[in-house]
């Protein structure tokens, strides 16, 4: 057993708790690499910001769970190196199992997202209360998630959303014990979230249905997946450089901060973070085809995700100077 405590981790219960009073959320950033983790812990340092590293069980088998510990560890001791005192949660994104996310608490998570929505919702309460019970008996926190979004979570393919019922969401916090909740409010996974006409805009999230939520669970952590924006300017650049990304869409920007200063605490954001290093090295590729030297093009990709990071930390979540 590894306690996520011993590697200077910490869970994200006082992270949500300080989010919901402070009217922002924290990112919940997506990683399966080292330029993706050292790009996300120097945008986090550089704002100040909390930051909760996500790994889905698809990054898990690829970049092997031994050495993501590894590099959870080497991650925390940059942020003390540096001076910087920012909490950073090492969480499972979209757990589909008791045994991977038991997996993951004894190699040194401090947080599991335990994804029962494509379950029936008793079969839900029962698998995520059965988590809930092991994780807190190690302090670690618990996301569950009621709603099904559209798009692809890991090996899962779901077609059509459905929307999170608000009069469920009582009933499944009280009888699991969850510690956040993730609802489906119009957001999809991947780079292709809304089908839209020529001359369409992007349709608002249905945030009649997050103030429903929030009145019936005052003060209680919800999260946001499916959050990326698609930035179009790194579409463009992929498009123009051999990619075929057609009618891809995000969420816009402003909507994103509407529910950043809600009781959404975590917005998760891995699309973008996939774009922004598409671009660049495509980019790198076509205009310097001598390069063949991978420092030369993972290089500037990871320079571009600072920036996208520090931007989204500064002008969207509101997560900036909040460590
Ligand atoms: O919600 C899904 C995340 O973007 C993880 O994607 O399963 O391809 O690693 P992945
Ligand atoms: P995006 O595909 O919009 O980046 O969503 C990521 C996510 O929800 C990870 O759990
Ligand atoms: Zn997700």
């Amino acid at each position: 057993m590894h306690s996520y405590k011993d590697l200077g981790l910490s869970n994200t219960k006082d992270m949500y708790a300080k989010a919901v009073d402070g009217k922002y959320a924290i990112p919940g950033y997506n990683f399966n690499n080292m330029e993706q983790l050292q790009a996300i812990i120097t945008a986090c340092i550089e704002t100040n910001s909390p930051v909760i590293l996500q790994v889905s069980s698809g990054a898990r088998k690829y970049a092997n769970q031994i050495l993501l510990r590894h590099m959870a560890n080497g991650a925390m001791d940059i942020v003390k190196d540096a001076g910087s005192n920012i909490p950073v949660a090492l969480h499972l994104d979209h757990g589909d199992t008791y045994e991977l996310c038991v997996s993951c608490i004894e190699s040194g998570f401090s947080s599991v997202m335990i994804d029962g929505s494509a379950h029936s919702f008793e079969d839900n309460i029962v698998l995520t209360k059965k988590v809930v019970a092991y994780a807190h008996q190690h302090d670690v926190t618990v996301e569950g998630e009621l709603g099904v979004l559209a798009g692809i979570e890991d090996d899962v393919q779901h077609e059509v959303t459905h929307y999170t019922k608000p009069e469920e969401v009582e009933e499944f916090v009280s009888k699991t014990g969850v510690d956040s909740l993730a609802i489906s409010i119009g957001t999809s996974h991947g780079a292709y979230k809304f089908k839209l006409k020529p001359g369409e805009e992007v349709p608002p999230l249905r945030f009649d249905i997050l103030e429903d939520v929030e009145k019936r669970l005052p003060g209680f952590p919800i999260v946001l997946h499916g959050a990326s924006s698609v930035v179009p300017e790194y579409v463009e650049i992929i498009n123009k450089y051999g990619g075929q990304l057609d009618n891809a869409v995000g969420v816009p920007e402003d909507q994103l901060l509407k529910a950043a200063r809600s009781s959404v605490c975590k917005i998760n954001i891995d699309s973008d973070g996939r774009l922004a290093m598409t671009a660049k090295i495509r980019e790198v590729m076509a205009t310097k085809p001598g390069e063949f030297d991978p420092r030369k093009y993972l290089g500037p990709a990871r320079d571009e995700l600072v920036k996208m990071y520090k931007h989204k930390n500064e002008n969207v979540l509101g997560s900036a100077g909040k460590s």
